[in-house]
């Protein structure tokens, strides 16, 4: 049977390079759009759309994700065993005390509440498939610990904490919970040769590592530079020791 990856974020830079991870590691994809033209950007930015599967809804909408794994239950998409979630916002640098009311809630709208409703949407699917080896993968970025842009690096910190109560929630299952915790500029690959920064066809590797060493779980896999994108550097979190 071909595994499928649901990919919650997957028009983005780093939706792009877990779309190519997974196809390159033999498995086909669902990827969730917003509409046609974000379906249209994900097939350009990929290449091909060989192996994908688009469905279209709100991920920033409570329910959004969780109509998506209503359409599985019921025969509507494929099965799917991994998740990957990386919804984001702007990467705005407006200082702390300008962020208007707007801002602050956009961002925590995309950067952390949509990720947290893609877990809590599929954690139970991926849970109820006992003896099987499923995956939830979530992308972080090191703004969290930098707190150079304030918006997206306060919403970094949710999504380490939250990283830190999967981790541990999944510790004894089926489902081995990952975080991806990326310190440099990865872009599709168009945008990265402009910019001269990281190719989303090169960190793809990564989640290529993920899935394919089934002992990595409940860990933080850090990418602190290219040379880490086959080396993976892999450290069991939470990392402060639990009374
Ligand atoms: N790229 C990096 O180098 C990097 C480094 C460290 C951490 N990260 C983290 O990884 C995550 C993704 O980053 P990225 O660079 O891939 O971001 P991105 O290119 O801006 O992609 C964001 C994704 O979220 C979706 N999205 C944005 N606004 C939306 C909305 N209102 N409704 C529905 N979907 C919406 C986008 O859909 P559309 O395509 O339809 O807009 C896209 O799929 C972020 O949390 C970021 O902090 C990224």
């Amino acid at each position: 049977m071909t595994e499928t990856v649901l990919v919650v974020g997957a028009t983005g830079n780093i939706g792009v390079a877990t779309v190519i991870g997974a196809l390159r590691s033999g498995r086909h994809v669902i990827a969730i759009v917003r509409n046609q033209s974000s379906a249209d950007k994900l097939f350009k930015h990929v290449g091909s759309k060989e192996g994908i599967k688009t469905v279209e809804a709100d991920v920033a909408a409570p329910d959004g994700v969780q109509r998506v794994v209503s359409k599985v239950q019921k025969g509507e998409l494929p099965a799917f065993q991994h998740v990957y979630t990386c919804v984001g916002g702007p990467y705005s640098d407006t200082p702390l005390q300008e962020i208007s009311d707007e801002e602050l809630r956009l961002n925590f709208s995309l950067s952390f509440e949509a990720n947290f409703f893609a877990y809590r949407a599929t954690i139970p699917y991926l849970l109820s498939q006992k003896g099987t080896d499923t995956t939830f993968t979530m992308c972080t970025g090191s703004q969290g610990d930098a707190g150079q842009r304030p918006p997206p690096a306060m919403t970094q910190g949710a999504l380490f904490s939250m990283a830190n109560c999967a981790a541990l929630a999944n510790r004894d299952n089926n489902v081995r919970f990952n975080e991806c915790y990326l310190t440099f500029r990865v872009e599709v690959d168009e945008d990265a040769e402009q910019h001269g920064v990281s190719k989303s066809s090169d960190f793809a590797a990564v989640y290529e590592g993920i899935l394919s060493q089934k002992n990595i779980r409940s860990s933080r896999v850090s990418v602190f530079s290219p040379e880490d994108f086959t080396n993976l550097r892999v450290k069991s979190i939470p990392q402060v020791p639990t009374a």
